[in-house]
C-alpha cells in the first residue's frame, strides 16, 4: 500500500479541443511519479482499452456524418462503461492515481451544451455507465475557442472537431457552467498561458488534494 492508503486518486482533465490536456497530462504524470513516488495510470476517453478504442474509431470517423446525437451520447457512454470497469476501478482498488484525459463532464459539455441533448438524460446516462464513480479532482483547461482552433490548425479534424467554432464555444460555456455548479471538484485553469504556468496552477490544486489525503 502507498501513501494514498487504500482508495487511489482519480483526476480528470477536461476542456475544449486544442486546450492542451494531453501535454498537461504527461507533465502531471511525471510529477506524480518522480516527485511523489506514486504509481500513475493514464487513460484517454473515448478509449483506454481494446473495446473502447474500437468505439472511439466509430465516434471520431469523419465519414460517420449520419450519426444522431443520441447514438453519439450512447456510444461515449458505452466506451466509458467499459473503461471504468476494466481499467479505472481496478487501478483505484490497487491504490494507483488515475489520470483521465476526459471523463463524464465531456458528455455534459459536448452532447449536452454542444449538441443540445437534455441534461437530465445525460446525467442519468453518466450515472449508469460510471456506477456513480466521480473524480476526486477535475482540472478544466479553459481558453478562448478561437485560439484553441488556431493551435490545432495543422491537424486533420475528426468528426467532432469539424463542428467548428460556434460548437466549441457552446462546449466551453457548458464547461464553465459545470465548474460553477461543482466548484469543489472542478477547478478552472487558464490554458491560454505558457505550459509551465498551466502546470504550476494545476500543481497548486493537486498538492492541496494530496495534503488532504496523506
Ligand atoms: P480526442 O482526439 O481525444 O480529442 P482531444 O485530444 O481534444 O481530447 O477526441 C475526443 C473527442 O470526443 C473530442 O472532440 C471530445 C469528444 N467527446 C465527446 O463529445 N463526448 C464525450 O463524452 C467524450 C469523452 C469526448
Amino acid at each position: 500500500m502507498n501513501i494514498l492508503s487504500g482508495k487511489g486518486l482519480f483526476i480528470s482533465l477536461e476542456g475544449i479541443d486544442g486546450s492542451g490536456k494531453t501535454s498537461l497530462k504527461e507533465r502531471l504524470q511525471l510529477y506524480l511519479e518522480k516527485n511523489c513516488g506514486l504509481e500513475v495510470l493514464g487513460v484517454r476517453e473515448p478509449g483506454g482499452n481494446i473495446i473502447s478504442e474500437k468505439i472511439r474509431k466509430l465516434l471520431l470517423d469523419a465519414g460517420n456524418q449520419g450519426m444522431t446525437s443520441r447514438t453519439e451520447a450512447l456510444l461515449y457512454a458505452a466506451a466509458r462503461s467499459q473503461v471504468v470497469e476494466e481499467v479505472i476501478r481496478p487501478a483505484l482498488m490497487a491504490d494507483k492515481v488515475v489520470l483521465a484525459d476526459r471523463y463524464m463532464d465531456s458528455t455534459i459539455a459536448y452532447q449536452g451544451y454542444g449538441r443540445g441533448l437534455e441534461l437530465n438524460f445525460l446525467q442519468q446516462l453518466n450515472q449508469l455507465c460510471t456506477g456513480g464513480l466521480k473524480p476526486d479532482l477535475t482540472l478544466l483547461l479553459d481558453m478562448d475557442s478561437q485560439e484553441a482552433l488556431q493551435r490545432r490548425k495543422k491537424d486533420i479534424p475528426d468528426r467532432l472537431e469539424k463542428e467548428g467554432l460556434i460548437f466549441q464555444e457552446k462546449v466551453r460555456d457548458g464547461y464553465l457552467q459545470l465548474a460553477r455548479e461543482e466548484g469543489e471538484r472542478i477547478k478552472i485553469l487558464d490554458a491560454g498561458q505558457e505550459p509551465e504556468r498551466v502546470l504550476g496552477e494545476a500543481l497548486c490544486y493537486l498538492d492541496k488534494l494530496l495534503l488532504k489525503r496523506l
